[in-house]
């Protein structure tokens, strides 16, 4: 078994996170419950800042709050001095009502609306990554209604493909995001946006991926970037004072994963802007990334309540919990594989091979296949371990369930970051037209 951040064994033979037993947890709280060990996403935090501390660049880490955005982790991420990624208009009111300093936000997203551009620039935000040419423009008419520069990073894509899931790769050149290098469309956007009287155009933007466990790919995209900002200082005169190489680091949900630790993927990215700007004589950027998944996916757990089990006699047994593809679609969306135990007899040895089931009216909604168990009961823990990043954030309601809530726990102290959904709120938005209230009956 591997256990991440505090969790540990205790004297009860309990899973315990945070100096909280999940047992009294889930008492207190109810299930499903997502668990989140706050001193691991500090810990990750401090991994980034500490490393880029040590190359002596001037430095961003941008926390890609789509991972996990509520306002008790835009309150961390700012504690810890890290800025934000946001892509929505939710993303952004979640940082602001956090207290969230506005020009540490950065603003993403290929389809951005005018509604989301004229809340960002009212905010104050640090800067847009424009995606595309009609984007431009819209941002430069919004800025100029206002009487306002916007900030800009144009996203590029290098054309590096990273080794993950195809579902989850945004660096190749078929690519619904960015600025094409290679094709051109890069060059043009920067001729453009110089062009535009109401952008300042701070540098560039590229993401090559996610999950992502080797440097190579980032080693790539630093060169293929480095050569663009040489061709255009020497074509338009323009020099890049940011390069953002986005996010993507990857982390360990199973023994099948093998992370390299933080500090290597941002050594080999410094080392590699160093290298291929100081080789051509270009001033050394600023460098920002966009961490989310590694920030805060091995310090989430969730919390299940066994519920019924059917054996199929050489075939398979599968155990329900009572939660699923509504709080974790991970499994569903992209066959993600997850490692958990019985949280209430975490000590007790595995005696059987089990399939996790969850409760949506789906077959495809499956958590884990073939999961080795002591024998589980109904009204048994299962805890699910590497949720905290992509499962409250694509959660859903779909089956009308109830999204769980969300508690942090911290030496021995468990606080609710979310409340859990009631009843009341499943229907809070639903309206009954007129028309459609009680009839009477016609004899
Ligand atoms: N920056 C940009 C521009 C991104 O598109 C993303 C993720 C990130 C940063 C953060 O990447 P991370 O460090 O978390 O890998 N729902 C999928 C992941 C989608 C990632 C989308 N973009 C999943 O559950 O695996």
């Amino acid at each position: 078994m591997h256990l991440h951040g505090t969790a540990k064994i205790n004297e009860h033979g309990r899973l315990e996170i945070g100096g909280c037993d999940t047992k009294d947890l889930a008492e207190q709280f109810g299930t499903p419950l997502y668990v989140v060990d706050e001193a691991l996403v500090r810990q990750r935090a401090r991994e980034y800042v500490e490393a880029f501390q040590a190359s002596g660049f001037r430095f961003q880490v941008a926390y890609a709050s789509k991972a996990f955005s509520t306002v008790a982790m835009c309150a961390i991420a700012e504690q810890e001095g890290l800025s934000l990624d946001v892509v929505s208009d939710g993303e952004l009111y979640t940082a602001l009502q956090a207290g969230f300093p506005a020009e540490r936000i950065h603003f993403h997203g290929n389809n951005k609306t005018p509604f989301e551009i004229e809340m960002a620039l009212d905010a104050g935000i640090g800067c847009f990554v424009a995606d595309n040419f009609s984007e431009l423009q819209l941002l430069n008419a919004i800025a100029a209604s206002k009487g306002r520069k916007a900030n800009i990073l144009l996203r590029i894509t290098p054309g590096v493909e990273a080794h993950t899931h195809d579902y989850i790769s945004t660096g190749q050149q078929d690519s619904k995001f960015g600025f094409d290098l290679a094709g051109g469309a890069a060059f043009e956007a920067v001729r453009q946006a110089l062009g535009l009287e109401h952008l300042v155009l701070l540098g560039v933007h590229s993401h090559i991926g996610s999950q992502i466990f080797e440097v190579e790919g980032f080693r790539m995209a630093a060169a293929k970037v480095a050569e663009f900002a040489v061709d255009v200082k020497a074509k338009l005169g323009q020099t890049f004072r940011v390069i953002n190489l986005g996010g993507g680091f990857g982390i360990r949900y199973t023994s099948e994963d093998s992370p390299l630790p933080v500090r290597d993927y941002i050594g080999a990215i410094t080392d590699a802007i160093r290298t291929n700007f100081t080789d051509a004589g270009y001033p050394l950027p600023e460098i920002w990334v966009e961490p989310g998944r590694s920030i805060v996916g091995d310090a989430g757990t969730t919390l299940y309540t066994v519920g019924t089990s059917k054996d199929i006699p050489g075939v398979r047994k599968y155990v329900a919990v009572d939660g699923g593809m509504t709080d974790n679609p991970r499994p569903a969306l992209y066959e993600s594989k997850y490692e958990a135990v019985l949280a209430n007899r975490a000590a007790e040895p595995a005696v059987e091979t089990v399939s996790v089931a969850g409760k949506c009216c789906e077959s495809g909604d499956m958590l884990i296949w073939d999961l080795e168990l002591p024998k589980a009961e109904t009204g048994d823990l299962l805890a699910v371990f590497c949720t905290g990043a992509y499962n409250y954030a694509m959660a859903s309601n779909y089956n009308r369930i109830r999204r769980p809530a969300v508690v942090l726990v911290k030496d021995g102290q468990a606080d609710v970051a979310v409340k859990r959904e009631s009843l009341e709120d499943i229907s809070r938005n639903d309206v009954l037209p007129e028309r459609l209230r009680k009839v009477e009956v016609q004899p």
